[in-house]
């Protein structure tokens, strides 16, 4: 039977009605349309579905709805402010780290996990901070190329 929740996402509150197993992945994207976050294995290997989750990236494909109620979301589409975009999407454009673009959202989110927690992050910080998302189309090389720059404060 539906309840309904209230989801903090970026920044606002959203009422909505889900079934115990829902998943936040899809409550995101069904109910809230934010559908920057995207759907891959559903199972937790992929890491398309990456969103933060109190700061931490997490796989929202492995959250129950009903879990997330207070803790505070942000999916890609909360990632830039109101002017410009985010110094790791001015970086990513930049570098060619995206293709296809599918695991780009996740990507983002999981490399801003990552420098929040260490802002100095060197080559393999990176490569393990962004292990959990898998890329089909870039060879990873320029994702890396691209944090790396953030780190060195190409982008403001
Ligand atoms: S869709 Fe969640 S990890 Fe792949
Ligand atoms: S850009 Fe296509 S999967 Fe990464």
């Amino acid at each position: 039977m539906k309840k309904t929740i209230s989801l903090d996402v970026n920044g606002a509150t959203y009422e909505t009605a889900a079934e115990p197993q829902d998943t936040l992945l899809d409550v995101l994207r069904g109910n809230l349309r934010l559908t920057g976050t995207k759907k891959g294995c559903e199972t937790g290997n992929c890491g398309a579905c990456t969103v933060l989750f109190d700061g931490n990236a997490v796989d929202s494909c492995l959250i129950l709805a009903l879990e997330a109620e207070g803790h505070k979301i942000i999916t890609i589409e909360g990632l830039a402010d109101a002017s410009k975009l985010h110094p790791l999407q001015q970086a990513f454009i930049k570098y060619g780290a995206i293709q296809c673009g599918y695991c780009t959202p996740g990507m983002l989110l999981s490399a801003k996990a990552l420098l929040d927690r260490l802002p100095r992050a060197n080559e393999e910080d990176i490569r393990k901070g962004l292990e959990g998302n898998l890329c089909r189309c870039t060879g990873y090389k320029q994702i890396v190329e691209a944090v790396e720059a953030v780190v060195r404060g190409e982008f403001k």
